[in-house]
């Protein structure tokens, strides 16, 4: 597995595999309307424009995209891994990729706004609770802060 800079020809790939997560995964904790509003959020086009204000990073194996996340100064965002292989480390390869570009950068800490669905993982890697956020279209989101 190898974790390269996201390029434009990414940006279909990338999408879909946003949305498989939500319907598939984070459709567990979120009401229907939030999961339709995050999958169109997600479009190709709309990645590509964020690539322009964030580093965007993508897991590859064998040529397939497998995982994705992102940073814009210490803030880490779109952290999603195929449901099909989750569990075997991607995540957390991931998540070292971003909090080291951080720290090369002169962060002393990262932050992130986490799903209902991922605060145990981010938990393990070290992250703390700072507070419970609501906005309409994003549901519920828990900000979460580690010191590097
Ligand atoms: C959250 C997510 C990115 C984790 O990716 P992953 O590749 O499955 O995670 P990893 O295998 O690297 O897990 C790292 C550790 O966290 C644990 N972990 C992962 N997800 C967990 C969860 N939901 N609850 C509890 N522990 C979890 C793993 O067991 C592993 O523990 P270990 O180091 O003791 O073995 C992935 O589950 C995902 O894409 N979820 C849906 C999208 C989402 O909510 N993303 C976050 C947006 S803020």
């Amino acid at each position: 597995m190898e974790i390269r800079k996201f390029k434009k020809e990414d940006a279909r790939k990338v999408s879909n595999l946003i949305r498989k997560c939500f319907r598939e995964v984070n459709s567990k904790d979120y009401p229907k309307k939030v999961i339709d509003f995050m999958c169109s959020h997600f479009s190709p086009k709309k990645i590509i424009v964020n690539s322009a204000k964030r580093q965007i990073f993508v897991a590859v194996e064998k040529d397939k995209i497998i995982g994705t996340v992102s940073i814009h100064d210490n803030i880490i965002l779109t952290v999603f891994v195929n449901p099909k292989i989750h569990g075997k480390g991607i995540g957390k390869k991931l998540m070292t990729k971003v909090e080291s570009e951080a720290k090369k950068n002169g962060f002393k800490s990262v932050k992130l706004p986490s799903s209902i669905t991922a605060i145990d993982f981010y938990k393990k890697l070290g992250y703390k609770k700072v507070k419970v956020m609501y906005e309409l279209n994003f549901g519920k989101t828990i900000e979460m802060r580690k010191i590097l």
